[in-house]
């Protein structure tokens, strides 16, 4: 058992290694491609009939007695720029090997069974949980206006990409037209409350919403030396100021706020840019509190810009905190004691794609250590028998689901 996850977890590991030894696949490029390619493998060898919509999820069916509801289970393989080999894989590898074991035990279940891999859950690539927001019908015609933030790509090109490599592979639907009964996702915490503990399971109760914005300052470009320093128009200077106001008002206000990104335009160290976008990242339990942290936030940037003539200019990206199943939560619960694992309640601060499902379905999530409590990173880490304990409560859960 232990041999097949950690099989599957390293070789797709192998698929998109950067320079600095993390892993970097964003949704539906070339590596991502080749990772998806061997999970539709492994999902056909595992006799699920295996799918993809217009989103690009990947999605393998487990018949059971009913035609639907579906109890539902699935993650991504898509990962940050040099990110982890666990995050996202573990939960899809883990539905997987769940199929094949109950494949080997001769399990009939009542109701049928779903793993999805979902769509640039990462954002890296288009927008955060692309497959997840088509999947649950969010978003439909919205696909056709994404656009590669890395790559110069449509979402259109980018799937057409993938769909001609899985020719013959997979049958092509539009939208998965059935109903689901729940969906239940394992993951790595990303945290450290589980690994500092030693507790082997995060029985999760409710996950984190996400506020992010991109906030674009124009000034005016000129020559770094032979400009007065007041006759500048500097986006560096408001960018600069705003960055260290993330850091306060999340400080402030009990929340986690990160400066992740930032583009320099054109980043040159003898000219004055023209341009500085920065990504400002917001996480909290509480919506209203990420509504005022971002509005702060957005005055602030305006009022530190305008002394130096600097335009601003700010894209949203907003994503509901959600509470888990208390069904989902308890078969969870009960799941690991069965097991003889220790368990713990705990929130997720990660955000995921189960947070999107929960708008048709009951979901819950299942977490398993990370080492230190690092991830979206090339150390992270997590035990071989830790990945076996989340998927064996996995299936468990997902059994204990069918009644
Ligand atoms: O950004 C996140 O929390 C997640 O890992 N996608
Ligand atoms: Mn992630
Ligand atoms: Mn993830």
């Amino acid at each position: 058992m232990t041999s097949r996850i950690k099989e599957d977890i390293e070789a797709i590991g192998k698929i998109g290694k950067d320079q600095r030894g993390g892993n970097s696949r964003p949704a539906l490029s070339p590596e991502d491609i080749e990772a998806r390619l061997y999970l539709i493998e492994r999902m056909r060898e595992a006799g699920l009939e295996v799918y993809v919509d217009d989103a690009a999820n990947i999605i393998g069916v487990r018949k059971g007695r009913l035609k639907e509801p579906y109890v539902s289970t699935g993650s991504h393989v898509d990962t940050v720029m040099n990110g982890g080999i666990f995050d996202g894989v573990l939960g899809v590898v883990g539905g997987l090997e769940t199929m094949r074991q109950l494949n080997e035990d001769r399990v009939e279940t009542k109701f049928p069974m779903v793993l999805v891999v979902f769509t640039d859950e990462e954002g890296n690539s288009f927008m955060p949980f692309v497959g997840s927001k088509y999947f649950a019908g969010e978003i439909s015609n919205e696909l056709s206006d994404l656009k590669g933030k890395y790559e110069l790509i449509s979402f259109k090109d980018a799937l057409e990409r993938f769909l001609r490599r899985v020719e013959g592979k997979v049958k092509k639907i539009g939208r998965f037209p059935y109903a689901l009964r729940n969906h239940v996702e394992l993951h790595v915490e990303q945290g450290p409350i589980l690994y500092q503990r030693k507790v082997q399971i995060g029985v999760v109760t409710g996950i984190v919403g996400v506020q992010r914005a991109w906030v674009e300052f124009t000034g005016r470009q000129a020559h770094a030396g032979s400009t007065p320093m007041d006759m500048r128009s500097d986006p560096m200077i408001s960018a600069a100021k705003t960055i260290e106001k993330v850091r306060e008002i999340a400080i402030q206000m009990d929340m986690v706020g990160t400066v992740g990104f930032v583009e320099v335009s054109p980043n040159v160290i003898n000219v004055i840019p023209g341009k500085v976008r920065i990504g400002v990242d917001l996480r909290s339990l509480s919506k209203e509190d990420m509504k005022k942290a971002i509005s702060s936030v957005v005055s602030y940037a305006l009022e530190s810009s305008s002394p130096e003539g600097v335009k601003v200019d700010v894209t949203e990206f907003f994503e509901e905190p959600v509470l888990c199943s208390p069904r989902v939560v308890e078969e969870v619960k009960r799941s690991s004691e069965e097991a003889g694992f220790s368990y713990m309640e705990l929130p997720s601060r990660a955000v995921h794609d189960s947070q999107v499902m929960a708008k048709v379905t009951d979901v819950g999530m299942i977490f398993v250590p990370s080492r230190d409590g690092v991830s979206h990173a090339p150390e992270e880490w997590t035990e071989w028998e830790d990945c076996d304990r989340g998927q064996e409560t996995l299936k468990r859960t997902l059994l204990s689901l069918q009644s």
